[in-house]
């Protein structure tokens, strides 16, 4: 992790103007679209693209089921700065390579992350179609040296040492409980901690039961670098996972974690997840 190779702030203050150049719109909010729930973009009204090979600097997504580009648009009237696909660790690029778009948002000035992703349930409570409200996490390749926020801190965007027992603002969760109750989808909400793996592949079993040991409730491969650096330089953060599938902690179990399944159960509540993403835009936009 050479420092020369870390984005200056110079050059993300570059990107954002680049962007902020070509649209009129002033987002304060930014969503992440999780696996398969890219139609919360596409949803968008009025919208401008740039697909990430436009943008200078832009690491290109290589996941199927990530689209790859930024869409900027309105959700109620309400504008909005969505990434449509992320970066993930495991397709080889540095966290604070794909933390990156953190800091761009913050510097076109979004003030509110709300991050979604597909993840595995590990509380047998959960069931496939799920949404797990994200109250905490554990960072696993954090324990192992590995964080988005690696090498000389720029002051600008936060402190060296930032906290983070309120990374995910307990108001926004009692928010979100809010809307899918008014949705009457109270039933499949729940709240709990969501732990990130490197990847590529999805966990073995003793790897799936050392985690529900230590209280994890969904496994995924993202969010959490975006997390950090969003709560590092001051954003408010809400982020929920969609369970897209149970994951498998006993070795007579013959089912096994896909990526094809990650998909049809994020199609399948694709319409709700957009209800209750609207739901959210509008209480964060009110409040
Ligand atoms: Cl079971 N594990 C991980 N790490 N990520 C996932 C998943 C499981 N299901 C969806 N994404």
């Amino acid at each position: 992790h050479n420092n020369e190779n870390f984005y200056t702030y110079e050059l993300i203050q570059s990107i954002a103007k680049f962007l902020l150049d070509r649209i009129n719109i002033r987002p304060k909010i930014g969503i992440i679209c999780g696996s398969g729930m890219g139609t919360i973009a596409d949803s968008l009204t009025d919208r401008h693209i740039f697909p990430y090979e436009t943008i200078p600097h832009f690491p290109v997504s290589t996941v199927p089921g990530h689209e790859g580009r930024l869409v900027f648009g309105c959700v109620n009237g309400i504008p909005i700065m969505c990434m449509q696909g992320r970066f993930h660790y495991y397709e080889g690029y540095p966290l604070w390579k794909c933390a990156m778009p953190i800091r761009v948002m913050k510097l076109v000035g979004v003030t509110h992350l709300l991050a979604t992703n597909a993840a595995g349930g590990l509380n047998p409570d959960f069931e496939v179609g799920d949404i797990m409200i994200i109250k905490d996490h554990i960072n696993l390749m954090g324990f192992a040296g590995n964080n988005p926020l690696l090498g000389v801190n720029e002051d600008r965007f936060g402190p060296r040492f930032p906290p983070m027992n309120k990374a995910y603002n307990k108001k926004l969760r009692e928010a979100v409980h809010g809307a899918a109750k008014d949705l009457n989808m109270s039933s499949i909400v729940k709240e709990g901690v969501y732990s990130v793996i490197g990847g590529p592949n999805f966990e073995t079993v003793a790897e799936l039961n050392m985690l529900r040991i230590c209280g994890v409730d969904a496994v995924g491969m993202s969010t959490v670098h975006e997390v950090i650096t969003a709560h590092h330089c001051g954003m408010t953060v809400i982020a929920f996972s969609l369970i897209t599938n149970k994951c498998v902690t006993n070795y007579d179990d013959h089912s096994e974690a896909k990526h094809s399944e990650v998909m049809e159960a994020a199609a399948e509540r694709a319409p709700l997840i957009r209800s209750l993403v609207s739901k959210i835009v509008s209480y964060i936009d009110e409040n």
